[in-house]
């Protein structure tokens, strides 16, 4: 058994008795120290995927807010994640909200946040980026505006950070579907998304990387199809779908994992029909996985690259292997020589 597999359900076993955010950062710092005795898995070379310009080594990433400060790059490295986002990244450090914040529902591998972006700024956030070794996988970096700017003057934090990040990422997302921070999700309407889209293209036009943007599984159809306009208009390279999702009755703060999956799916599946005729545009799915299975409807759909958040951290890396393994064993049978040949065979089926 791989030293990570083994390793994870004696960890989970100490670490789900603590609270959540002690046992987050506990892990964060165990992910550091681990590094180097984690075995380096080599993935699949049928596994490789074309997106956005990047060669990715397989269609499975890390989700955005585990490592928020871009401290475990070494360690998430050596799983199999093909990508991985670190962020959300604000121009200045901030401590986030109150805590308790983070809170688990293990009977539905679920998870509630409220975090409210808690970084330690782009300065150090790039500083560790650029030490970071993180062996030829593709690297996105998250950016979200600070709670004390004005929503007038997010599309200022957002190009700041696209011109600080771009150089050494491979890919930027704009995040302004967290339900996290007052008022941030009103930028998710076309005025605001505009100006931000407006003011980061300008620095696009100095240094061109893949820029996305992550929309919230509450939008309404109106307000999703608002957003693929804006997204072809000012020629971004895809949209990621879902953020976490409001459950007044559950509390304040976002909802992941298994409760959020159907909400999530209900986005994917009408952005999938909205970008059909826009292959260039890619659909990032995230909200709710937590099998293969689940994603391999996604890919039969229309689908190619999924992140993880909640279930990885209720499963650990052995999900991971559990969806290579699953899914090596589907191109034996389906005789696909890459990826691309299995989803064509899995969509003709
Ligand atoms: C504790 C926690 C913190 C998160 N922080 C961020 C964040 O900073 N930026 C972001 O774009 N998404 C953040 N997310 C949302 C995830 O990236 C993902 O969109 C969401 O959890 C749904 O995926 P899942 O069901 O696989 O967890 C966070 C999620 C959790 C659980």
């Amino acid at each position: 058994m791989k030293f990570q597999n083994a390793l994870y359900p004696i960890f989970k076993s100490l670490a789900f008795k603590v609270d959540p955010e002690f046992a987050h950062e506990l892990t964060l710092k165990a992910m550091k120290q681990l590094s180097p005795w984690v075995e380096n898995v080599p993935t699949d070379p049928r596994f490789k995927l074309t997106s956005m310009g990047l060669s990715f080594k397989s269609p499975v990433g890390l989700a955005a807010g585990l490592d928020k400060n871009a401290e475990a790059i070494g360690f998430l490295s050596y799983l199999p994640f093909s990508f991985i986002e670190v962020g959300t990244v604000t121009p200045l450090q901030q401590k986030g909200n109150d805590k308790p914040r983070l809170f688990r529902y293990p009977e539905e591998e679920s998870l509630r946040n409220c975090m409210g972006f808690n970084n330690n700024g782009m300065e150090k956030i790039l500083h560790n980026i650029q030490n970071a070794n993180r062996r030829e996988k593709i690297l996105g970096v998250n950016l979200g505006k600070n709670k004390v700017t004005p929503n007038e003057d997010a599309p200022k934090d957002y190009a700041v950070l696209y011109e600080k990040f771009a150089p050494h990422a491979d890919y930027l997302v704009i995040n302004v579907s967290s339900p996290n921070t007052p008022g941030l999700r009103d930028l998710l309407q076309d005025k605001g998304l505009k100006e931000i889209f407006a003011a980061v293209n300008a620095r696009r036009i100095q240094f061109t990387r893949p820029l996305l943007v992550k929309v919230s599984p509450d939008m309404s159809e109106e307000e999703l199809r608002s957003v693929v306009k804006l997204v072809k208009e000012y020629q971004l390279s895809g949209i990621i779908a879902t953020n976490t999702t409001i459950m007044p009755e559950r509390g304040q703060g976002g909802v992941s994992g298994k409760i959020l999956f159907e909400k999530a799916k209900k986005t994917r599946s009408f952005l999938l029909k909205e970008l059909k005729d826009s292959p260039e545009i890619e659909l990032i799915g995230v909200g709710g996985f937590s099998s293969y299975e689940e994603i391999k409807d996604y890919w039969k759909e229309g689908g190619r690259l999924v992140q993880l958040y909640s279930a990885f951290v209720f499963q650990g890396p052995s999900l991971l292997f559990d969806i290579e393994k699953k899914l090596a064993a589907d191109m034996d049978q389906m005789k696909a020589a890459s990826f691309d040949e299995f989803l064509h065979s899995l969509r003709k089926s």
